[in-house]
């Protein structure tokens, strides 16, 4: 009996270690910036002590977090790079601003994730990229060499990554770039700029896919989500964009590189009082690809200039080449579009005359247009194949 208790107890010995060691592999340690030399007075430089934090959580091999604190931190350009140890949160609980000098804002990015696994950007915090101070400095319509002004934060080569319950506003560039990455997810991220800033994108990639936005409320100065060469796989549910340019894909095919994207969903998303609504847009240049299986469903717009386009004639800045676009859009699907256009022309579908748009579907379209002479919406068509299901106002033009 003896011995039976104490294989008893050598059993509950090794259950209870086994336990412990589990916990210990589980557990999360934090790196607060605090211990590292952060000062939240709005004022000091934290940059270092941000950056030795992230320096030993991504050294440590468990779960780590580099935790910042309730409180307004001055941070100057950073670069958070991996590959990390193990899976990493950065929490930001306080209020991050960004340099208002020339000398220290003109750079590429302000925050910068690289090469990281396993990503967790959260915290209920605020990216405040101060933009106000550097928006002048934006001349890049005129001058080709204008200066670089940052993004607020950039994702680059990163892989299985969420960001979720952030503030950004008044970025100096685009709020959010993701390029190279892989299963990106961003939900319930609130980001705004004026109406009048400048190439203040709210979310723009490259180069990625498995890409997730949702739950998020974008108001900027340029398009709230731009997707540019090299995306697929794209979710974009739950969102709502105004002011703003609205979702884009493209600009596309201004320089002569390859420009693909595919499997694209944007659902559930609202538009307000934006220039344009769901647009695809391509340069009439010598740039070549292909943009196929895109799905727009269940989209409200209000006020929105240009509901629904696609502009192989892209040229912002005018006078500019003019070939017809080499960059083919086909099975692209606008299902239950409703609301109100703020311009007579609710659709325009303006392909290229070398490669016209193949398997357009347009189902379930009501986009209202009131003008004074109580004229309604119409629809304009160059080379466009496809077709119409169910109603359609304006009068389809496939
Ligand atoms: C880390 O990423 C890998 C895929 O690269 C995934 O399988 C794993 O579940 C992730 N781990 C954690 C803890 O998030
Ligand atoms: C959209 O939002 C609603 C309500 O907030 C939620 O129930 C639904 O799951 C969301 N859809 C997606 C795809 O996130
Ligand atoms: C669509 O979004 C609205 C909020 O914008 C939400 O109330 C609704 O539940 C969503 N529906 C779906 C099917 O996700
Ligand atoms: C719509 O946006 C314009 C500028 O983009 C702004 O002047 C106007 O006040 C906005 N209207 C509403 C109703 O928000
Ligand atoms: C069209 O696009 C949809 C959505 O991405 C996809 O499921 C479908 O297979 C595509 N059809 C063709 C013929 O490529």
């Amino acid at each position: 009996m003896g011995l039976k208790l104490t294989f008893g107890w050598v059993c509950m010995l090794i259950l209870s270690l086994s336990v412990c060691i589990t916990e210990a592999q589980g557990q999360t340690k934090d790196f607060n910036v605090k211990n590292y030399g952060a000062i939240a007075d709005g004022a000091t430089d934290n940059s270092k002590a941000f950056l030795q934090a992230w320096k030993e959580a991504c050294e440590w091999t468990g779960r780590a977090r580099v935790w910042i604190p309730i409180g307004t931190y001055r941070v100057n350009s950073v670069k958070f790079e991996g590959p990390c140890k193990g899976p990493i949160a950065f929490v930001i609980k306080g209020y991050l601003k960004a340099p208002t000098e020339p000398s220290l804002f003109i750079t590429q990015n302000w925050i910068n994730f690289r090469y990281i696994n396993n990503l967790t950007v959260s915290g209920g915090g605020v990216l405040d990229g101060q933009g106000k101070e550097a928006w002048a400095y934006n001349d890049c319509n005129e001058n080709p060499n204008c200066p670089s002004l940052p993004t607020t934060m950039r994702f680059d080569f990163v892989t299985n990554a969420w960001v979720h319950h952030l503030r950004s506003i008044n970025s100096k560039n685009t709020h959010f770039v993701v390029f190279g990455c892989v299963e990106v997810k961003i939900t319930n991220t609130r980001i705004s700029a004026p109406a009048d800033s400048p190439n203040t994108d709210g979310i723009k990639m490259a180069n990625s896919r498995g890409i997730k936005i949702q739950q998020t409320t974008i108001r900027t100065g340029d398009d709230c989500i731009a997707m540019l060469a090299g995306t697929r796989q794209v979710r974009i549910f739950n969102v709502t964009c105004g002011p703003g340019h609205g979702i884009s894909i493209g600009s596309l095919g201004k320089d002569g590189d390859q420009n693909d994207l595919f499997d694209i969903r944007v659902r559930n998303c609202s538009f307000q009082n934006t220039s344009d609504g769901i647009r695809i847009k391509t340069w009439a240049s010598p740039g070549i690809g292909k943009v196929s299986g895109l799905i727009y469903e269940d989209i409200f717009m209000n006020q929105v200039g240009n509901p629904i386009i696609i502009d192989q004639e892209y040229c912002p800045y005018p006078p500019c080449k003019t070939q017809p676009s080499r960059v083919q859009i086909s099975n692209v699907t606008y299902r239950n579009i409703w609301g109100n256009s703020g311009s007579k022309v609710a659709v325009t579908f303006r392909c290229s005359q070398s490669r016209p748009c193949r398997d357009l579907v347009m189902e379930n379209i009501n986009l209202h247009y009131h003008g004074r002479d109580g004229e309604g919406s119409t629809a304009i068509c160059n080379n466009v194949k496809g077709e119409s299901l169910g109603p359609q106002n304006p009068a389809s033009c496939i």
